[in-house]
């Protein structure tokens, strides 16, 4: 960009006081500010200039009579120049007091400006909510992070990062490393490889998670471990998922499950207060069983009351298929729905299988006093919503009470969030955690026709169901937990298995031959020889973490910067295509399809 202006150099100038600092009581102080031009108002005689850095915006006014070289200049500038200013800070009168800024009750009249650097016209204004598409936010990111509301979302981020960092440290953890080119690791997502120079034909993967190190740091005596680390994962991108994020991980030897929760409370805690939100008391604890039959889902929404099978207050009614549940959904204060919302919902619930009675007056014609006691047991009041959900015939599954309940459960949460206008009951600013214990230790894959590990093949069975490893999978439940927020999977974690011959067993038990498991964890194996103690952790997705506590309701506004659900980076343009030279020295020819 050719310049039109004559620019300034910044010399000796020294900043004194951020955009955000000025209040009343420094009044009459020499004041040199730097910052970018938010907004100018030219009134003629006098020009407002709103300047702007990452602390906040102070109102900078430059007077015609007096400096009329200093108006000029003023006068040049548009928005996000680059300007250093020299002023005088003075208290503004009550009727021109700006409430809405923290530095409202002052302004600067400036004496000196420097221009340090222009701008071009930015693709869109510097405010909390632009009318622009996400493709061109990230486009522009390096304009886009600087808008008030991106900046307090990476401030947010940092803090956090500094409540994890100091209260586990005082908890006695230690902040450990762990590599990024290593090899596969066991998340069950595919990996991010990383052809490499010096042997070619081989890779590095980059780590899913830094599970299998920090195994290893317990069985190297390294008792407390912690890693604020990016992980990275080759899988179908989402709202709250990206192809590399960032974990809060842990590990600890000799605990108790109990003991890992001590530590998370506290951790939680302090985070949500360093966020301004005050959460106190225990966590509540579920097991994976009773969410299933109250939630429908593993990561429940507590702000939203459960649902309940009220099968047994209608033998024989025909309402749901015999055996099947008959599932009460309540919303409270939802109102009176249309014909028009019925209609419009009623297919969410019907595609999954369902079959909705959104009519209950109607129902009661036939049901009062089953109805009348559904409404007593689940508290429901006058104008809440209350639908019943059956099924014509049980669903073709392994497990047809649990795909009722979950097809239950994904109704309950699309109804609570379609009528959250009237409802209110999905406050962003209501934390309700959640711990979710005693997961299924394997799960069923279908596409495989094989038992595949829940969370992760290095998990602790129950001790009382060692012996069904083999003899019955799906009755096998696991020594892991979740720890979810509102609905969101927020961390996830595990005993582990310490002995060589259990870890076996649970290959066995994944159809995964010792060789086969020996090829890809040797190493850990091996550690586990070697005097491996009881151990256990969990890790939580520090970007959720955060996109919560920011009320976001995408983990990419947390992220300085992200992917595109399409895995790209719109403003690098990664991935790009790389040359026949770079892919030759890594001993790469790609085949063309
Ligand atoms: P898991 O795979 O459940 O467990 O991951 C732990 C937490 O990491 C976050 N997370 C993600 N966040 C954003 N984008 C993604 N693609 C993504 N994938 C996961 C979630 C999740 O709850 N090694 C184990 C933990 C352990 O057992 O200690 C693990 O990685 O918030």
């Amino acid at each position: 960009m050719e310049s039109s202006l004559a620019l300034d150099f910044l010399g000796e100038l020294r900043r004194t006081h951020s955009c955000g600092a000025l209040r009343l009581a420094d009044a009459g102080k020499s004041v040199v500010l730097m910052g970018w031009v938010h907004r100018r108002r030219d009134l003629g005689g006098v020009i407002f200039i709103h300047l702007r850095d990452r602390e906040g915006v102070t109102q900078c006014v430059f007077h015609a009579e007096g400096d009329s070289v200093l108006h000029q200049k003023a006068e040049s500038l548009r928005p996000e120049y680059v300007i250093a200013i020299r002023g005088k800070v003075e208290p503004r009168t009550a009727d021109t007091v700006n409430a809405n800024i923290i530095t409202g009750e002052v302004e600067v009249v400036a004496e000196e400006i420097l221009i340090l650097n222009e701008s071009k016209t930015p693709p869109f204004p510097m405010e909390d909510h632009v009318d622009v598409s996400e493709e061109v936010r990230l486009k522009y990111r390096f304009v886009d992070l600087r808008r008030p509301r991106m900046q307090r979302n990476v401030i947010l981020r940092s803090k956090v990062s500094l409540a994890v960092r100091n209260s586990l440290a005082q908890q006695g953890f230690l902040e450990i490393e762990t590599p990024f080119m290593t090899r596969s690791t066991p998340e069950g997502a595919r990996d991010f490889l990383v052809p490499c120079r010096l042997q070619p034909g081989t890779f590095y993967a980059l780590p899913q998670s830094p599970q299998i190190f920090k195994q290893l740091l317990m069985v190297s005596g390294y008792d407390r471990y912690f890693q604020i680390v990016r992980c990275f994962r080759d899988e179908d991108l989402r709202a709250d998922r990206q192809p590399e994020f960032t974990q809060i991980d842990l590990e600890m030897s000799f605990p108790q499950q109990e003991q890992i929760f001590e530590v998370i409370e506290p951790l939680v805690h302090n985070v949500c207060r360093e966020a301004g939100f005050a959460v106190s008391g225990p966590i509540p604890r579920l097991t994976y069983d009773e969410v299933i039959r109250s939630y429908g889902v593993d990561k429940p929404d507590l702000r939203m009351p459960p649902f309940l099978d009220v099968a047994d207050l209608f033998p024989g009614s025909g309402l749901t298929a015999d055996g099947m549940p008959l599932v009460a959904i309540h919303i409270p204060n939802v109102g009176t729905l249309s014909r028009k919302d019925r209609d419009d919902v009623k297919p969410f619930g019907q595609e999954r299988g369902l079959r909705v009675y959104d009519d209950v007056k109607r129902l009661e014609r036939d049901f009062a006093a089953p109805i009348a006691t559904v409404r007593e047991r689940m508290g429901v009041k006058e104008g809440d919503l209350l639908f019943l959900c059956g099924v014509g015939e049980p669903p073709k599954s392994p497990r047809p009470v649990q795909s009722v309940f979950e097809a239950c459960g994904a109704f309950r949460t699309f109804l609570g969030q379609r009528f959250n206008d009237r409802h209110q009951l999905l406050s962003p600013t209501d934390f309700r955690f959640l711990w979710v214990v005693d997961f299924p230790m394997f799960e069923w894959d279908e596409e495989d026709k094989r038992w595949v590990a829940a969370h992760h093949p290095f998990t602790s069975v129950k001790d009382e169901h060692i012996e069904k490893l083999t003899t019955d999978p799906a009755g096998c439940r696991a020594k892991s937990y979740d720890l979810v927020l509102n609905g969101v999977e927020l961390g996830s974690g595990s005993i582990r298995i310490h002995r060589r011959d259990v870890q076996s067993k649970v290959f066995a038990a994944l159809g995964r031959s010792d060789d086969e498991a020996r090829r890809r964890f040797g190493f850990l194996l091996d550690a586990l020889e070697y005097g491996a103690p009881p151990h256990g952790g969990i890790a939580l997705g520090l970007d959720r973490l955060v996109m919560l506590l920011a009320g976001e309701s995408s983990i990419r506004d947390v992220i300085p910067f992200p992917k595109t659900s399409k895995g790209t980076d719109l403003m690098c343009e990664a991935p790009s295509e790389i040359g026949d030279r770079q892919l030759r020295e890594v001993g790469i020819a790609l085949r063309k399809s």
